[in-house]
């Protein structure tokens, strides 16, 4: 048996990664560490809450003591757990640099005292900063695009505490010898994933039939990966990954977001005149791409699931679960999604 200590295993990735990985390997156990934030869901993991392979802890990662009693066994960490909305760090960063930088010093710390085999740290393209506008469909194969040797240039409070988690990681590597890998994976979509979020955002409200609210100009350009291509490729970097290095994920789906939310809506059959450009998200990053060539030839991973069979994936099981979705989106943290945004 591996035993999997995954942080953040109530999210939206972690979730995802959990039932991944029990329908994937008979030999996996699993710890999921949450501290249920408005972000963490039991809900997303009903189906596989009475799996005997699998265990649920609610403890928060700065704690130390909890950290270092559930580290003990470990095999390997995948360690998911963060504040991930950059909106919301814009607002109130504290929490992020506490989650994120704290909390993953706090597992790195306990997983070498405890001698873990491997830690994995799923970081984010943003952590690269931005990149000059271009027009996705403009065909053009020089665009500059993040490869893991871009230098660190994080632009948002959430993006700057990802890229310190990292450096920690990596220090952790080279201070101490630990066995860590570093993940860089794009913007993720499917199931699971809080209303908070651009894809789930605009096929709620479109089924609500509300007014799908768009930042700016609406031509922010991001790359799009589907959810199971990045629990792929987590687990590929586990599995096959060399020590102290970092792996860019992406799904080779640069779209602005206005051509997400059409591509939503012309799958839903709905118009397009509720889409409404509001102010914009301030220091907004204008484009992100990535390289995902060294995932490729290190670690034989390559995204398996193409944008538009995705995107109809994805808005099959939002029409499919509109109770987990109606519920999060009554709870008390989406009045306050109200209040920042109207
Ligand atoms: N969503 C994306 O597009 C994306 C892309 C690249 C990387 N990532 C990274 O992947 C990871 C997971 O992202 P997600 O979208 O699933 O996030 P999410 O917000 O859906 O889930 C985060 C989870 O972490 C838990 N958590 C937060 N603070 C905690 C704490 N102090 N102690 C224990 N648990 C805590 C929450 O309860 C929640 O279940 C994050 O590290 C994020 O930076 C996300």
């Amino acid at each position: 048996m591996t035993r999997y200590l995954v942080t953040g295993g109530a999210g939206f990735i972690g979730s995802n990664l959990i039932r991944h990985l029990l329908e994937t390997r008979p030999t996996a156990e699993i710890v999921n560490v949450d501290a249920l934030t408005y972000a963490g869901n039991l809900e997303s993991l009903t189906d596989v809450a009475d799996d005997p392979r699998y265990t649920f802890l609610r403890a928060d990662i700065c704690d130390a003591e909890a950290v270092a009693a559930v580290m003990d066994g470990t095999d390997v960490v995948l360690h998911l757990a963060a504040e991930s909305h950059v909106d919301r760090s814009i607002v109130s960063d504290a929490p992020f640099v506490r989650t994120n930088v704290l909390g993953t010093q706090t597992l790195l710390a306990a997983a070498l005292a405890a001698g873990v085999d491997r830690f994995v740290h799923v970081s984010t393209d943003e952590v690269y900063g931005e990149l000059p506008w271009r027009d996705p469909d403009d065909g053009d194969p020089s665009a500059p695009m993040f490869t893991e040797e871009t230098p660190i240039a994080p632009r948002s409070p959430y993006s700057a505490s990802k890229a310190a988690s990292d450096h920690l990681a990596l220090a952790y590597h080279h201070t101490h010898g630990m066995d860590v890998v570093v993940t860089r994976c794009s913007n993720n979509y499917g199931p699971y994933q809080f209303p908070e979020k651009l894809i789930p955002l605009m096929i709620t409200h479109a089924l609500e039939d509300r007014v799908l609210p768009v930042y700016g100009d609406g031509l922010y350009v991001r790359d799009w990966i589907h959810v199971l291509d990045h629990c792929r490729g987590i687990l590929a970097a586990a599995d096959r990954g060399g020590a102290g290095r970092v792996y860019n994920f992406g799904g080779d789906a640069e779209k602005t977001n206005l051509a997400v939310v059409t591509t939503l809506l012309a799958i839903l059959g709905k118009p397009t005149d509720r889409i409404e450009h509001v102010k914009d998200r301030p220091g907004h990053d204008r484009r992100y791409a990535i390289d995902f060539s060294r995932a490729a030839e290190e670690l034989g991973w390559t995204p398996q699931v193409g944008f538009e069979d995705g995107m109809q994936d994805t808005v099959r099981w939002y029409l499919e679960n509109p109770t987990w979705w109606e519920r999060v989106k009554s709870g008390a943290y989406w009045e306050w999604m109200k209040e920042q945004y109207g």
